[in-house]
């Protein structure tokens, strides 16, 4: 009913405005006065902690593409390697597990079968499995040694929004946790990252107010065939959820690439007018990443692309080369997909509706995929 959409048109408009919320929600409670991570849900001691030598992260669809970006995080904050794989892939090859690896099994439902599948399989070798989900005393927890509720409320449209920015953070919180505990050389980034994670929620709420000419933008795009999404580092993930949104919803033809895998193959797709959405990375931090990914823009722009670049603000580099430029506040390299999310929802959102598609329930979806 329109009550329940909160005088939103469909639950997706309402469950992406609920974004701010729900990432201060996920981290309630969890960042103790001396800003120290206090994660007691995770029933896992500090000392097995300590043991762990190697993380494997198992999920399906838009839950694949948040534990992509926390093996970044995960890699950097505590320097144990980190495999993320498909959970229907995982469970039919052989993999490599024991009791010293610590596996993360990340379900906004809690009930996706093959996801399941693969945590039961973890738990037969006698790994550790920490499950990420959203749904209290579902299966995925349940059948689980300890679980990170993330705190995003019930989300009812098909396509993840609020439950993956939700699941970002649990991800984060677990990287820095592992990194806290293990006491890397690390520790003052991971203590100043803390500090940035408990303020993120209002550039989230930020990025909300400036979404018009984004949807300005999705309404002037609906006879396309084709958007591609190209990104780099954390960004090349945020770049693959931006196409499944897009589609989900609109029922396009949408791509993501690695941006440096663009000479590969896929810059032979550019061809005159197609929109190609370019997530930047900060020109803070690893300034490499983005000087290599403003000659990805200058290379696909002089074959004719229509580039839609997501920048910081404050990164002119970027200006010379953007048809339309979205941007994003500034936020640590590590944390940027929880901003450059936001504004592929919302154009997918508005390029579902605008090709006249049912938004909260596309065709051929469930919410939950619970069968194999
Ligand atoms: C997200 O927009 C999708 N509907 C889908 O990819 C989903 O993320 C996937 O099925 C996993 O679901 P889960 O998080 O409930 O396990």
């Amino acid at each position: 009913s329109a009550a329940e959409k909160g005088g939103y048109d469909y639950f997706m408009l309402k469950e992406i405005a609920e974004q701010p919320k729900a990432v201060a929600d996920t981290l309630l409670g969890r960042i103790d006065a001396a800003g120290s991570l206090t994660l007691d849900e995770v029933r896992i001691s500090p000392s097995e902690l300590r043991e762990v030598d190697k993380v494997v992260i198992v999920a399906c669809g838009t839950a694949f593409h948040a534990g992509m970006i926390a093996k970044y995080a995960i890699e950097h904050w505590t320097r144990i390697p980190c495999e993320v794989e498909l959970a229907s892939e995982f469970r039919y090859r052989d993999p490599i597990l024991d009791g010293r690896s610590l596996v993360i099994a990340i379900s906004q439902s809690g009930e996706t079968m093959d996801t399941l599948m693969a945590l039961r399989h973890a738990r037969e070798q006698g790994s550790k499995v920490l499950a990420i989900c959203n749904t209290n005393g579902s299966t995925i927890p349940r059948e689980s040694d300890a679980v990170l509720y993330t705190h995003a409320g019930p989300e009812v449209a098909v396509a993840s929004t609020k439950a993956f920015l939700t699941q970002l953070v649990a991800c984060y919180l677990v990287a820095l946790y592992l990194g806290q505990v293990r006491g890397t050389k690390w520790g003052d980034e991971i203590r100043a990252v803390i500090r940035d994670l408990s303020q993120i929620s209002g550039e989230v709420e930020r990025v909300l107010e400036t979404m018009e000419p984004v949807r300005s933008l999705a309404r002037s795009l609906a006879t396309k065939n084709t958007v591609l999404f190209l990104g780099r580092h954390v960004g090349y993930p945020v770049a693959l959820e931006g196409a499944l949104k897009l589609k989900e919803l609109a029922y396009m033809h949408a791509e993501g690439f690695a941006a440096g895998e663009l000479k590969h193959g896929p810059i032979a797709l550019i061809e005159e007018d197609l929109p190609v959405v370019v997530v930047v990375p900060s020109p803070r931090g690893r300034s490499v990443i983005h000087d290599k990914i403003v000659s990805n823009i200058q290379e696909i722009r002089a074959r004719g692309a229509r580039t839609i670049v997501i920048a910081e603000e404050g990164d002119e580099a970027v200006v010379p080369y953007a048809d339309h430029l979205i941007r994003i506040p500034a936020t640590p390299t590590l944390l940027q997909p929880l901003v450059a999310s936001v504004p592929l929802q919302v154009f997918a959102c508005e390029l579902a509706t605008a090709r006249g598609n049912e938004v909260d329930q596309p065709r051929n979806l469930a919410k939950s995929v619970t069968v194999e």
